[in-house]
């Protein structure tokens, strides 16, 4: 079974690009994600991500990681399965939770955001 490999860029079906480093012996990685939707006014930069994936003796690894928003005061923590799909594809099926800074904690209620997506090697094959 082809092995599916976390390492390099990835597209997800909001347009979003990231693109992770190598992936330590150990499992864990750094990489930068690019949103291509944003809920906050300030212009969109690359954030820095860190992660870390079970160690794929496996050949579909889970994974999670936090992407700590450069551009705003946010945070979103990921997790997901990379496959491999029936025709051979890399395709990352994930959740996230993003969370929001609020001022007073009775806004807490509100402040998290749940969400999925599925990510593939490029800027289509998310489908
Ligand atoms: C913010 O608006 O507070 C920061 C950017 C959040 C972007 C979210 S994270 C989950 C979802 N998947 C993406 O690729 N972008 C959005």
């Amino acid at each position: 079974v082809k092995k599916c490999n976390l390492t390099g860029q990835w597209w997800n079906d909001l347009g979003s690009n990231m693109t992770i480093d190598e992936v330590k012996k150990n499992g864990d990685f750094t990489g930068k994600y690019l949103t291509a939707v944003s809920g906050s006014t300030s212009n969109i930069t690359a954030s820095p991500m860190v992660g870390s994936q079970q160690l794929a003796n496996l050949s579909q690894p889970t994974f999670g990681f936090t992407v700590h928003w450069s551009f705003t005061d946010s945070i979103t923590v990921f997790t997901g399965q990379c496959f491999v799909d029936e025709y051979g594809k890399e395709v990352l099926k994930t959740m996230w939770l993003l969370r929001s800074r609020v001022e007073n904690i009775k806004n807490d209620w509100n402040a998290t955001l749940v969400g999925y997506n599925t990510f593939g090697r490029n800027k289509t094959s998310w489908i």
